[in-house]
């Protein structure tokens, strides 16, 4: 029996599948073109919303915060842009080893399908493209320095996250669009695979000692300590608070839309009583939202000054270099 109710959720990998973009030991040739497909597909699909939304990439400056793998950047850096350039605490693009080889082989396999048979080396060298280890919440460009900001995925994990708005709406030019896909934390799978046990959506309704409690009785003390250790590296915000905080920036909101995942929708069917025990704040709605997607443009309280953009100072010498078998 657990804290809320007692019915086993019989907890899986499953839950909601879809293709990983993170390439993993043994991946087959289909996985990782499945997951370049999928690559190329988000790509597109935010250079165009951002061409819509009236932006234009010929000569522009770019940047991605929390940019994994790095093979979004590679791919914007493929259009005429002036610079794009990719920041995150880690870059596995660039790391010797294993991890490193796959996520490599996996932007080989994105630049094939694109019909470019050059190495990423090759791409590295010669598009304008640069890669910085950076904090988001404390980022080393000057005020006004991008076209164009985008994250995917980050903002879940970027802590303290009103530090990261602060530094993202500072070094967006006024005028300039920002694109952010959120995975909100109370959806069945926003508090990833460590947040999973065997209560349905557990990370929204129970507290964290009975979280704690409750792991520690079904897989022992280990596993429960560092499965709370995850869940606190992630930001527990509610889709209404999402809104507030980002809400509260200097930015006109141009499109807010929240993806309802049919797959949670059926879970909750399946366990109504999940929405009779939420944590308070959390709404039944957060539940089978997998997915936040906000365009915004930053405020031009500046409208009637010259403007002055300065190009963005990251120099070649701080991309990080392949390493040699790259
Ligand atoms: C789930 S991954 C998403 C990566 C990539 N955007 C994608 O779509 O595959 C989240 C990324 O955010 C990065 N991140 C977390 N905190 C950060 C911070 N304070 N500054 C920069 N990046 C951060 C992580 O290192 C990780 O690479």
């Amino acid at each position: 029996m657990h804290p809320k109710g007692g019915e086993r959720f019989p907890r899986t990998g499953a839950l909601c599948p879809r293709v990983s973009v993170r390439p993993k030991l043994g991946w087959s040739d289909e996985d990782y073109s499945a997951a370049a497909d999928r690559k190329l597909g988000g790509s597109h699909k935010i250079c165009s919303e951002f061409l819509q939304w009236g932006g234009t990439l010929d000569g522009a400056q770019v940047l991605e915060v929390g940019c994994g793998s790095g093979i979004d950047v590679l791919l914007v850096g493929l259009y005429p842009v002036r610079s794009v350039v990719g920041i995150d605490l880690e870059l596995p693009l660039f790391e010797p080893g294993e991890r490193g080889e796959r996520t490599r082989g996996l932007a080989r396999e994105v630049l094939e399908k694109r019909q470019l048979r050059d190495h990423v080396r090759e791409v590295l060298e010669s598009r304008p493209i640069r890669f910085a280890i950076m904090d988001a919440t404390l980022m080393g460009f000057p005020d006004d320095s991008f076209d164009f900001l985008w994250s995917r995925a980050a903002m879940l994990e970027i802590m303290p996250l009103e530090k990261a708005l602060t530094e993202m709406a500072r070094v967006v030019r006024p005028g300039g669009l920002i694109y952010h896909n959120i995975h909100p934390y109370f959806w069945i799978r926003g508090c990833y695979k460590t947040g999973l046990v065997d209560i349905p959506w557990a990370h929204a309704r129970l507290s964290p000692a009975e979280f704690r409690r409750f792991a520690t009785e079904s897989e022992g003390e280990a596993t429960a300590i560092r499965r709370c250790q995850g869940l606190k590296t992630l930001n527990q915000f509610t889709l209404r608070q999402w809104r507030k905080m980002i809400g509260a920036g200097p930015f006109e909101i141009l499109e807010w839309k929240e993806d309802r995942c049919s797959f949670a929708e059926r879970l909750l069917e399946e366990h109504p009583d999940a929405k009779d025990s939420l944590l308070e704040g959390v709404e039944p709605r957060d539940l089978i939202h997998g997915g936040i997607k906000v365009w915004l443009r930053k405020k031009d309280h500046r409208a009637n000054e010259d403007e002055d953009v300065s190009s963005v100072p990251v120099d070649d010498r701080s991309s990080p270099k392949l390493p040699v078998k790259g």
